[in-house]
């Protein structure tokens, strides 16, 4: 219609989306990462951005260059990403599409690790970090529209509709990482919704980014107002 040529399908709202990795620290010179560029995060918050929604972009490690339009917070680890999250509400929708660490070391070494000439490596012990896609689904201030991202190399729709339920979200865009996703320029996604499965085409991280933000002008317009 006239106001997504226009560019205004989403005026006066407030788009919250989470990008990139995170790092949870072992020691001052290591830590635990994953593969995820940011690119898709970036361009979802550029293009909510030209739809003239007011955009935080709550950013883990990554080399992009701010979209224009877009307040960037940038944070490190998952548990500095879950307290920007909060902080940035109330958001008419969220989109959670970074690659957050589920795992970080109990307690980051003050000092660099070192190898104590016996062969065995250092012992690291694991915990979970908070899920912030979830914590949103049974938020008091929990948006209208909360979109995750599921990244998988298998039984993809099954996994994906499991997270929905399990984090109480609206949709996920399940992304096969089967390939060479995860850094490259394109996608392949299927939307997962109550209503089922919507899947589109292998498209340029850019076009699925407008898409979606189409999609989720559409869904808060036919909510509210
Ligand atoms: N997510 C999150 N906080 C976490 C982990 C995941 O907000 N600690 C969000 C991601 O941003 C994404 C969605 O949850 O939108 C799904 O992430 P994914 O890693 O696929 O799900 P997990 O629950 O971590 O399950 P898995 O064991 O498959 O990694
Ligand atoms: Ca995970």
């Amino acid at each position: 219609d006239m106001r997504k040529a226009n560019g205004s399908g989403l005026k006066g709202r407030h788009i919250l989306i989470t990008a990139g990795p995170t790092h949870e620290p072992i020691d001052p010179v290591r830590y635990i990462a994953n593969r995820s560029s940011g690119k898709q995060g970036f361009a979802i918050a550029a293009a909510a951005a030209r739809a003239g929604a007011r955009v935080t972009l709550v950013a883990g490690p990554v080399h992009l260059p701010t979209p224009p339009g877009v307040d960037r917070v940038d944070v490190e680890t998952a548990r500095q990403m879950m307290t920007a999250v909060e902080a940035a509400l109330p958001a008419d929708a969220a989109i959670m599409v970074a690659a957050v660490a589920d795992w970080r070391t109990d307690a980051a070494a003050g000092q660099k690790l070192k190898k104590d000439g016996s062969g065995k490596p250092a012992p690291l012990t694991l915990v979970e970090n908070p899920d912030i896609l979830a914590t949103l689904g049974r938020h008091a201030q929990r948006p209208a529209l909360l979109v995750g991202f599921a990244a998988e190399t298998e039984k993809l729709a099954e996994h994906a509709q499991a997270k929905l339920a399990r984090k109480g979200a609206d949709w996920i865009v399940a992304n096969d990482v089967s390939g060479d996703v995860m850094g490259g320029d394109d996608n392949s996604v299927h939307i997962i919704t109550a209503q089922g499965v919507e899947s589109w085409d292998h498209l340029p991280k850019d076009a699925v980014a407008a898409r979606l933000i189409e999609k989720v002008a559409h869904a808060l317009a036919s909510r509210s107002d």
